[in-house]
């Protein structure tokens, strides 16, 4: 179902300090599902100013979609739902990031219903967390060890202070990525306390642990019936089966409706 968004466009970021939680992944597989699968109209900033890996992976797929007839019949087939290109990825520092962005809704406020920003792990960075502050929604990737666990919740602390003294407007969501089923459950449940502790909500939706998300686009053979992590297709639903991620993007997108 697709959703009446609040903010047009909405500013969003799943961000943590805590480098390898997954954000860059989970951005790409948010981004392309929101563009390419529910039509909404998306663009990335990639503010990973030391590695631009969002970059990287655009360049990554072009190259292997365009050599491999079977995934561009896939983006074809993609083009014609919904009458529009890929989506933009538009590499910018962490500093000039936000005037960026805020340029893009300036000149053409009714082009972009969602930015996304895949902001580098590091609170060192200048203007790293006021960054985040402007966001209208950031999500909170845990991952279940105690090290992830304190590291986000970091950074959760830090965004919690600035939205209660007003310097924020952002709407704070946690959510647990590579969940192993069976043992994590404890290293869930402290955190769920924690999170809860700040008041800060927690989504229903935790991802599992899955190779999948690993996979890299670099064979071609297996790539040739769909991929799962890429920016210029959403997963096909066999890939989508058991990720939860088809799951996850409805709760963002419902969380964000007017
Ligand atoms: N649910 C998951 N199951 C298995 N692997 C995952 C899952 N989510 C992410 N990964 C993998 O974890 C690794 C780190 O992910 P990613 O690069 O997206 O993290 P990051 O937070 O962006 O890191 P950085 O801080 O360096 O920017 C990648 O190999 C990714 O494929
Ligand atoms: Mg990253």
């Amino acid at each position: 179902m697709r959703y009446t968004l609040k903010h047009k466009p909405s500013f969003i970021s799943i961000a943590t300090q805590k480098g390898g939680a997954g954000k860059t992944t989970l951005t790409a597989l948010v981004a392309s599902m929101a563009h390419y699968a529910y039509g909404y109209s998306v663009a990335v900033i990639d503010c990973d100013e030391h590695q631009y890996s969002f970059s990287r992976m655009r360049a990554r797929d072009e190259k292997i979609v365009y050599a491999s007839e079977g995934l561009r019949r896939i983006a074809s087939d993609q083009f014609l739902v919904h009458h529009k290109a890929c989506y933009p990825v538009i590499g910018a520092k962490v500093a000039d990031a936000y005037d960026l962005a805020a340029g893009l809704r300036q000149a053409d406020g009714s082009r972009y219903d969602l930015l996304f920003f895949d902001v580098q792990g590091s609170v060192g960075t200048t203007g790293w967390i006021s960054l985040l502050a402007s966001m209208d929604y950031v999500f909170l990737p845990f991952v279940p060890d105690m090290l992830n666990i304190e590291s986000t919740e970091k950074t959760m602390l830090m965004l919690k202070d600035l939205v209660d003294s007003g310097k924020s407007e952002a709407t704070l969501s946690a959510f647990w990525n590579m969940v192993n089923v069976r043992e994590r459950r404890d290293m869930v449940e402290v955190g769920n306390g924690v999170i809860r502790a700040c008041g800060v909500r927690v989504l229903r939706t935790a991802l599992p642990m899955l190779s999948r998300f690993r996979d890299k686009l670099t064979d071609l053979a297996t790539a040739k019936s769909g991929v799962f992590t890429c920016t210029l297709l959403s997963p096909t639903n066999n890939m989508l089966k058991d990720s939860c991620i088809d799951i996850l993007c409805e709760e963002i997108f419902e969380i964000m409706q007017a």
